[in-house]
């Protein structure tokens, strides 16, 4: 079987720029006048951070943090830390920036870590939400597309560290 057979697009790269615009419009907005610092989940943020960051109009920081959660294509539930953050947030506004949310179990553990250290606020902006998935209540308070419970690769996003170049997002069948 070769690799085209194993997925199927379901968001093109035109709808993701599109997309990213929007949100990028709506953060521009929000964030004006304020200390804003965007922090990056690696690694499967980094082609949306990447591309949200220049459709912000804003002066901001960036950071970067990272957690994982899964093994193939299920989530263990137990939360590590493999990366903190590099700078001192307490004089920063938080958008934490994230490919995608699922049991909502990681962005809760991020955020409670994240608002120990005091910062002036901790927001979410998520491209992808599966919301029929949550086992905690968390809602993004910025969200690209809601998606079915699917497994998703491309655009940053992996299956077992795979496709993560992709430039579309595309549902893994295999
Ligand atoms: P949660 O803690 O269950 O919300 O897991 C969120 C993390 O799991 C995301 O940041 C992704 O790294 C990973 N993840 C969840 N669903 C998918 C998917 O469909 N494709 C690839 N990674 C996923
Ligand atoms: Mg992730």
């Amino acid at each position: 079987m070769n690799n085209k057979s194993k997925y199927e697009v379901l968001f093109t790269e035109n709808q993701i720029s599109e997309k990213v615009k929007q949100l990028g419009l709506q953060i521009t907005k929000d964030y004006e006048n304020k200390n804003l610092l965007l922090v990056c989940m690696l690694k499967g943020s980094i082609l949306f951070f990447s591309d949200l960051i220049r459709s912000i109009d804003l002066n901001f920081h960036i950071d970067f943090m990272a957690a994982t959660s899964y093994v193939g294509t299920q989530s263990t539930g137990v939360v590590t830390i493999e990366k903190d953050l590099d700078l001192n947030i307490s004089n920063y506004h938080i958008l934490i920036v994230e490919d995608i949310i699922d049991t909502g179990r990681t962005l809760t553990c991020i955020k409670d870590l994240l608002l120990n250290k005091s910062p002036l606020s901790v927001k979410i902006c998520t491209f992808l939400d599966k919301p029929s998935k949550r086992t905690v209540s968390l809602i993004p308070d910025y969200s690209g597309y809601k998606i079915d419970d699917l497994f998703v690769i491309g655009y940053g996003l992996d299956y077992d560290e795979n496709y993560r170049n992709l430039p579309f997002i595309a549902i893994y069948k295999d």
